[in-house]
């Protein structure tokens, strides 16, 4: 399956819901895309091959996928690449001792977490979720995993929102995203 029909399925199959989930906001709505077989066959593809070589060979070990969305997606992408899923969970439902990281949203903070010894040190990690903006999820999950002295392969997203600073935030993490949503338009322009 081509990175070019996973991009084809979000194009087809994301809907935008205007001023949701707050006046101004346009949501990227993908219940659309995972209800659709063959959409969501095509980007769990898409994803994967973040996690693959040039010839095809998977090189990771874990799939890290982020509540909640990254579990969706991030499950069926360890399938595909003879991995293990591991969940990064929000603050307190994991039952173990856990890694925690804090990080800064609009108004207040989150935190993550994810139970020590979930990855192994060494461990090749590829992290999965649905959407960067202004990457502190993808963040913090870096951090997460890199508390564990594994290794962060990548971030792969089905999309981006190219006007958030996420790549800032990411450093020289790399990034597989299938689609960029591009810049807010200007309350200016004509
Ligand atoms: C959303 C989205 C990403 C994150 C991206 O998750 O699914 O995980 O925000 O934003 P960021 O790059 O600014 O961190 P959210 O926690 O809102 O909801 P969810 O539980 O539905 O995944
Ligand atoms: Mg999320």
């Amino acid at each position: 399956m081509s990175l070019a029909g996973a991009r084809e399925a979000l194009a087809r199959l994301v809907r935008d819901v205007p001023d949701y989930p707050e006046p101004g906001v346009v949501f990227k709505d993908i219940t659309p895309l995972l209800a659709d077989h063959t959409g969501l066959a095509a980007v769990v593809a898409g994803l994967a091959h973040a996690g693959r070589d040039e010839a095809g060979r998977p090189v990771v070990d874990v799939v890290v996928g982020m509540e909640a969305r990254g579990f969706i997606l991030g499950a069926p992408v360890a399938l595909a690449l003879g991995a293990g899923f591991v969940p990064v969970r929000k603050a307190g439902k994991l039952p173990r001792e856990t890694h925690a990281v804090s990080y800064d949203l609009e108004y207040g903070s989150a935190t993550l977490e994810m139970h020590t010894d979930a990855v192994g040190a060494g461990s090749r990690v590829l992290l999965v979720d649905d959407v960067l903006a202004t990457g502190g999820t993808a963040r913090a999950t870096v951090d997460l995993v890199e508390r564990c002295g594994a290794e962060v392969v990548g971030v792969a997203v089905l999309m981006d929102l190219a006007f958030l600073p996420w790549r800032e935030a990411l450093g020289d993490v790399a990034v597989t995203t299938l689609m960029s949503v591009g810049a807010e338009p200007s309350l200016d322009a004509p």
